[in-house]
């Protein structure tokens, strides 16, 4: 199959009226492994793949990493050439946002937007859900895959379809890791080796968690957080943001009696780069 790239809206219409059914891989390119297995994934899911690439100005904070986000885009086009993708949409700012942001309309995540990443991120989530619900009508997918690495952003993108009866199914994969446990990320390239090893604490600490996963909430917790506070004094140091196990639909955290699937989820720093991991798990 040869790949369509679009650039503008202009170009996206003529190009998607030739498509039958479409499922969409929304990412803001840095392609790696995680996002092929959404890719592979949707290859099964309907006649047509297509790749939004888009960094996405309305979902960073004013101290956040915008402008040093990799733009890789002809090695993205490579991955997406390998992966048999039918489409790529990878418009400009100018495209999505004309005059700055438009009249300013925008979706509101609600309460689940100000909760976990929410608290530490504001208006994270309302940026992601707009230039979602900006890419659903533009390609006008029947299906939309996203990664179980963002649990709260895929929880959202469900509570939204849902609320607003956008008619899009969505999908979702599990998170993608290296062999030491590391969750693939377009960031991890800003790490330097000793903060990579820092790194490895999230993923460690989930695993240590998930494993007290029959002993209860609070077990589960101490777990991961004797990962963390250890991590905490290496150097350099993980500068924890969160640690929080969550009920996958809400993300409000779970109480002591909790039985039931959860969502361990955890944030921090290593140096400058903001990470995040998060294991689904089941307490019993
Ligand atoms: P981005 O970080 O590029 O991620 C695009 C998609 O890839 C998301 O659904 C994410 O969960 C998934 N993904 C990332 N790393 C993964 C891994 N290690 N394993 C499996 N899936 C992984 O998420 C975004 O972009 C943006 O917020 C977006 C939804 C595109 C809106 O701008």
């Amino acid at each position: 199959m040869t790949l369509v790239i679009a650039r503008t809206r202009e170009e996206l219409a003529a190009a998607r009226s030739s498509f039958g059914t479409i499922a969409l891989v929304p990412t803001m390119g840095a392609l790696h492994e995680g996002h092929r297995s959404l890719m592979r994934r949707a290859r099964g899911l309907a006649g047509t793949v297509a790749v939004s690439i888009f960094v996405n100005p309305l979902q960073f904070g004013p101290n956040e990493d915008l402008d040093r986000y990799p733009r890789t885009l002809s090695d993205d086009l490579a991955v997406c050439a390998d992966e048999g993708v039918g489409l790529v949409f990878a418009p400009t700012a100018e495209t999505m946002y004309p005059e700055g942001r438009g009249t300013g309309v925008t979706v509101s995540a609600g309460e689940m937007g100000t909760i976990v990443e929410g608290a530490s991120r504001p208006g994270h989530f309302d940026g992601v859900l707009t230039v979602v619900l900006k890419l659903f009508n533009l390609v006008r997918p029947e299906i939309a895959v996203f990664g179980e690495k963002d649990a709260q952003q895929l929880a959202m993108i469900r509570r939204m379809v849902a609320d607003l009866n956008v008619p899009v199914w969505i999908d979702a994969c599990p998170t993608v890791r290296e062999k030491d446990g590391l969750a693939l990320s377009s960031r991890n390239r800003y790490l330097s080796p000793p903060e990579r090893v820092t790194a490895l604490s999230l993923s460690l600490a989930l695993r240590r968690g998930a494993a007290a996963a029959q002993d209860g909430p609070a077990k589960v917790l101490t777990a991961a957080r004797a990962v963390l506070d250890e991590a905490a004094d290496t150097e350099p140091p993980l500068e924890l943001d969160y640690l929080k196990l969550v009920d996958p639909t809400t993300f409000h955290e779970v109480d002591e009696e909790y039985v039931g699937p959860a969502v361990l989820a955890v944030a921090g720093k290593v140096g400058s780069t903001h990470l995040i991991d998060n294991t689904p798990l089941y307490l019993t």
